[in-house]
């Protein structure tokens, strides 16, 4: 793990408090209230996390156990839902824009540090200094510069004045929530980014412009800063013509009704809501119906004018949108609960496989007693070997007709042929677990014992 963390900080987190989901789409509510719960005046500590060392301070609220989730990578992990949808995304949109050689436009980035500071997770982002979603309630504050993103477009800023124009990031964010079947303080986010000059926007309309005339003073002194606008009108940014708001609003929707649609098929009903964030105006949410509600996926907008400017962008309008992995794959793969995504239990990892990507397998649910697993070895009968007259599917068979259903996964898990009597030996692993209650570790002898004497024969096999 690449995280270390000196000193005892358990008792750094000051109280809980449930928070509503989507902070970003919320109206603006003064900070102060929530700040007065802070902890107690510490001692200054460091904490060194990925690398980085830093102070504590007052608004130190991240504790140890929300620290260990750095680093997990659960969106990188083979074979994990979350990294099943990743791969649908990023496929998605490396097939909707390819440059002219036929490349895809879009580069992603899954790495990215999630400790970003202040400036990145909200200045460079316009959300106002007294925003909901800035309270030490809500946020795993390291000290009062740092904290661990809250969203994924933290990094937008840092990635537009690298010179990316199109790009996706996809990563864990983290949330003080509280913990139920579909809250938890640390869940995946996929943010993009499509940036496009006036000539890529308007190909086909060489005439139209991308700002107003009455605007474009700041496009000769590109370093001017315009004030952020007071109120939101959801028709567009005073900077940019109707025209430019309306065609990007159109490629946009139409990209992302198309992920949609190829995530959830082709006949899934869905609406666009309006909606404010700070970093795009106008904004939408998109929304699917499933299961009789109406469930909100992705959060998107046109990006506003002010943040490409900060970032030396002077010439384009931009797009851009975020989602959540976690409420996708939930709905994808009909996951109850967001806990499982952290399971390293075998029993819910083995169900899925990014072998097949097109196709996925829909959840069994699993027990939650524990497993018990235990080996069995054997040797085969002289002249037969693996799918040579021993097929270990007839084996997962026998194992399931004499334990039934407490056997939860059979595998092979070694096999080698004796150099001297030639004869083939097998290994199966047998994981079992009770749907109802623990198993004892006698009970779950007795019936590998009846799995061994059936062996020996179904399959004329001999015991190690
Ligand atoms: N960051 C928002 C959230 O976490 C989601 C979002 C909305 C991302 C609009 C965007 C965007 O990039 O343009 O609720």
């Amino acid at each position: 793990m690449l995280l270390t963390l000196r000193t005892q900080s358990a008792r750094l987190c000051s109280g809980f408090s449930g928070q509503p989901r989507c902070l970003f789409a919320s109206s603006a509510a003064s900070a102060e209230e929530a700040n007065k719960i802070s902890p107690p005046n510490q001692a200054q500590l460091q904490l060194e996390i990925n690398g980085g060392t830093y102070a504590t301070d007052s608004w130190t609220n991240v504790t140890s156990k929300i620290l260990t989730h750095l680093g997990l990578n659960k969106h990188l992990q083979r074979d994990h839902p979350l990294s099943i949808i990743r791969q649908r995304i990023v496929n998605y949109f490396y097939a909707a824009y390819r440059n002219q050689r036929g490349n895809p436009l879009f580069s992603v980035y899954d790495k990215l540090n999630p400790v970003v500071t202040v400036q990145q997770n909200f200045d460079n982002l316009l959300i106002p200094s007294d925003h909901v979603s800035r309270q030490k309630s809500d946020c795993y504050y390291i000290n009062q510069q740092h904290l661990l993103r809250a969203h994924t477009t933290a990094h937008q800023v840092e990635l537009i004045s690298g010179g990316l124009d199109n790009f996706l990031v996809v990563g864990e964010v983290y949330r003080r929530d509280e913990i139920d079947s579909t809250h938890y303080p640390v869940f995946h986010q996929a943010d993009a980014v499509r940036l496009v000059t006036k000539d890529k926007l308007f190909e086909r309309n060489p005439g139209l412009e991308l700002f107003e005339e009455t605007w474009s003073g700041s496009i000769a002194n590109p370093k001017r800063i315009l004030p952020s606008s007071k109120f939101m009108d959801q028709t567009k940014q005073p900077c940019h013509t109707l025209e430019a708001v309306k065609l990007m609003e159109h490629e946009m929707k139409h990209v992302l009704v198309g992920l949609t649609k190829d995530l959830f098929g082709p006949r899934i009903k869905y609406r666009w809501v309006d909606t404010y964030f700070p970093f795009t105006q106008p904004s939408w949410e998109l929304e699917i119906y499933f299961k009789d509600n109406w469930l909100e996926v992705l959060g998107c907008g046109i990006m506003r004018h002010e943040i490409l400017q900060r970032a030396g962008v002077h010439q384009s309008i931009g797009y851009a949108f975020g989602l959540g992995l976690e409420r996708l794959a939930m709905i994808l793969f009909d996951i109850p609960d967001i806990r499982l995504f952290w399971s390293n239990d075998t029993g819910f990892l083995s169900q899925f496989s990014e072998n097949d990507l097109q196709n996925l397998t829909k959840y069994k649910p699993i027990s939650h007693y524990p497993q018990c697993t235990n080996d069995l070895s054997f040797w085969l009968p002289t002249d037969v070997e693996v799918n040579e007259g021993f097929s270990p599917n007839d084996f997962y068979d026998l194992v399931r007709s004499v334990a039934g259903d407490v056997v939860e996964q059979i595998s092979l898990v070694d096999k080698f042929k004796h150099p001297k009597t030639g004869k083939s030996s097998v290994c199966f692993r047998i994981v079992y677990r009770h749907m109802e209650r623990t198993m004892t570790q006698a009970e779950v002898n007795d019936i590998h014992k009846h799995i061994a004497d059936a062996s020996v024969e179904h399959f004329n096999v001999e015991i190690r």
